[in-house]
């Protein structure tokens, strides 16, 4: 429902405009009216705040869930306060806000999707929660974020690429957070060394798994454990040395090296179709460009990486290319330029 009707209503039928009886409603410079409710045991957003509201402050009360509802009449809050409630769900639509205190509440789960369109969003706290998933773009499209704070909450990861387009962050709150320090989250280590954003209470971003770095700061986590995946690959029967005849079997073998072990993938380049292979004896997808009628090949992989292509002709040459990926990186090689 769009807020603009209801306002439109609100002023067409002259509703009051005046300040529910929980809060206090005050008149600040600069056009700022802040409705202040904090510590009223509230179950739920009053009723009848004036529309023009642009500070609504709703710490410290009893509220449970926010509904889309609730903040119908009050479109042109840009700071909202809710910290210390007892909220563990949130409907969408929140508005359009720089400012949001969710800290202290019981939230389990957020619609992160929601986010994308609080565009002009400067700060964020939704400390001490238990929140536990992050979405790896669920800061995409924050650039005027500030401050972030997710400290005390659930997260055991964050995905490489998280705070990358958080371009105006200038504080990042993430301790206490029960991390799980395995290679994908290496990349937090190195980052958190490198920027200038400040992020306050370094030690207590630690680890709480696995059982080796109980404790250990993700700081002190040694690095040599996750080594960059490498992956070589080669061709049976050899390449150079066979005369190539129309129907014979090619294997093309790729091992790979890395912690943990990388999956390994194959990107087929032929004259006619681009395609990709990935995991054990999955068939083959086509993604023939132009209209080409060729049929997709009969090609095989296996677990252990090798390629089987059982009836090699022309229509077959091209590159053949092995990805090794795995959460650390990805390397790949190229089997036969040759063939
Ligand atoms: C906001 O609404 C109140 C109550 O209707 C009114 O007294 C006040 O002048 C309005 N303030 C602004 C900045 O529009
Ligand atoms: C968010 O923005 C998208 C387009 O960018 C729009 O389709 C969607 O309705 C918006 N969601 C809300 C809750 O305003
Ligand atoms: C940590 O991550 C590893 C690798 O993804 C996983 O196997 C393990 O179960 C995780 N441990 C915890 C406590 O979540
Ligand atoms: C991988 O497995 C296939 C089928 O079992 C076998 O033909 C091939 O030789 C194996 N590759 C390597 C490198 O051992
Ligand atoms: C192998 O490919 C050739 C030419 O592309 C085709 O004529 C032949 O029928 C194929 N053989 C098998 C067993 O698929």
């Amino acid at each position: 429902m769009a807020p603009f009707l209801c306002m439109w209503i609100a002023a067409f039928f002259g509703v009051s405009q005046g300040c529910p009886e929980p809060c206090t409603c005050v008149e600040k410079k600069f056009g700022r009216q802040l409705a202040e409710c904090a510590y009223r045991d509230l179950q739920e957003v009053p009723a009848g705040l004036p529309s023009n509201v642009t500070t609504l402050t709703l710490s410290a009360n009893r509220l449970h869930a926010l509904q889309q509802r609730s903040f119908l009449e009050v479109t042109q809050v840009s700071s909202l306060w809710l910290a210390h409630n007892e909220i563990s769900a949130i409907e969408a639509g929140l508005l359009h806000l720089k400012n949001i205190d969710l800290s202290h509440n019981q939230l389990a789960d957020f619609p992160w999707r929601d986010l994308h369109n609080l565009s002009a969003l400067q700060l964020l706290k939704m400390n001490n929660n238990q929140l536990a998933r992050l979405p790896a773009d669920a800061f995409r499209t924050l650039r005027d974020l500030r401050s972030l704070r997710i400290n005390n909450n659930e997260f055991a990861t964050i995905a490489q690429g998280t705070f990358d387009s958080l371009t105006s962050l200038s504080h990042l709150q993430i301790y206490n957070n029960p991390l799980n320090c395995t290679c994908a989250l290496l990349w937090l280590k190195g980052w958190a060394e490198n920027t200038l954003i400040s992020i306050p209470e370094r030690d207590s971003i630690s680890c709480a798994a696995p059982d080796s770095f109980r404790g250990l700061p993700l700081a002190r986590v040694p690095a040599l454990a996750c080594p960059w995946p490498g992956s070589r690959a080669c061709s049976q029967p050899s390449l150079d040395s066979t005369e190539l005849h129309e129907g014979f079997t090619l294997l093309l073998h790729c091992s790979a090296t890395g912690s943990p072990p990388p999956e390994l993938s194959w990107r087929v380049q032929t004259a006619s179709q681009g395609t990709e292979v990935n995991g054990p004896s999955v068939p083959m997808k086509d993604r023939a460009a132009g209209g080409s009628k060729q049929s997709a090949g009969s090609f095989v992989i296996f677990k252990n990486g090798t390629l089987l292509i059982p009836n090699f002709s022309k229509r077959e040459e091209g590159t053949y290319t092995c990805l090794a990926a795995n959460e650390v990186g990805a390397h790949e090689v190229s089997a036969s330029e040759a063939l």
